[in-house]
């Protein structure tokens, strides 16, 4: 029985928090095993690899907090508004400027995969906002949970500055326990309202949401595996024949 004194169905489905790790497990383990995901476990990522990764969450997130910022006050979202803490945009933006340089924004590669993830984020900003939170556990518990190994692989493999150059994207330094902040969260998700049909389509969203990334992640791989053609890294091959001829 609620304030008003009507009856209210018990949920089925249990906590937001625990019902959405138990969703996401199957496509986690998908996601882990993305043929560019389990090469960068290995060390296997280039300078070329982590630059593709970068730009396309640069975009990403891009579209993510403008649609945060959009609902911000909405109560589907508000308990888990947390911009000091989570927001990865102006960090993303540190890195690309060290691995591009100033005109990092015109050389980042957008495939058509990060494109559709991107839309998602803006429909569901805009359309479903009670929706939104299933993205944003997605990226930024995953960035807390998985984000901190892939951190410490990427600066031995890239040979990555002690002090965090272009790795700024991986650090929360407004989080001083990961642990803690999760639980945090998950308390805040367990607090906001909702039905249980409300309840069924943010889990199939956050299932949705992994699928995105995995799509994105096979792009990547693509685009690693495929020679460049105008990009940066060619150049910087043929300058170095160029030197070898002159010998
Ligand atoms: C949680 C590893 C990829 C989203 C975790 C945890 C680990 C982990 C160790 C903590 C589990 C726990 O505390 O119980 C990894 C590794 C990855 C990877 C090694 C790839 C190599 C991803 C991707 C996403 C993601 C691609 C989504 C885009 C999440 C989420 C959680 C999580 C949302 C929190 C689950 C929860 O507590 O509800 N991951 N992960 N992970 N990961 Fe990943």
């Amino acid at each position: 029985m609620d304030a008003q004194g009507t009856l209210r169905a018990e949920s089925t489905l249990g906590d937001l928090s625990e019902a959405l790790k138990e969703a996401t497990k199957d496509v986690h383990v998908q996601a882990e095993n993305t043929e560019f995901m389990r090469n960068f476990q290995k060390g296997q990522v280039s300078l070329r690899d982590f630059k593709l990764v970068m730009s396309s969450l640069y975009y990403i997130y891009e579209a993510l907090e403008e649609e945060i910022e959009r609902n911000k006050e909405h109560p589907a979202y508000a308990p888990v508004y947390f911009p000091l803490e989570l927001h990865r945009r102006a960090a993303l933006e540190e890195d690309l400027q060290y691995f591009y340089g100033p005109s990092w924004k015109q050389e980042i590669p957008c495939p058509e995969a990060t494109r559709r993830y991107v839309e998602r984020l803006q429909h569901v900003g805009q359309q479903e906002p009670e929706l939104l939170v299933a993205h944003a556990y997605t990226r930024y518990l995953g960035d807390l949970s998985g984000g901190q190994v892939l951190k410490k692989i990427a600066q031995k493999a890239l040979h990555l500055p002690a002090s965090g150059e272009g790795l700024a994207f991986f650090s929360f330094d407004a989080v001083s326990s990961a642990t803690k902040f999760k639980q945090l969260y998950r308390s805040r998700m367990n607090s906001i309202d909702m039905d249980d049909s409300t309840k069924a389509r943010i889990l199939e969203e956050a299932k949705t949401a992994f699928l995105l990334n995995i799509k994105v992640f096979e792009a990547l791989q693509e685009m690693a595996s495929r020679p460049e053609q105008n990009g940066q890294l060619n150049l910087e091959k043929s300058e170095l024949r160029k030197q070898d001829f002159s010998k």
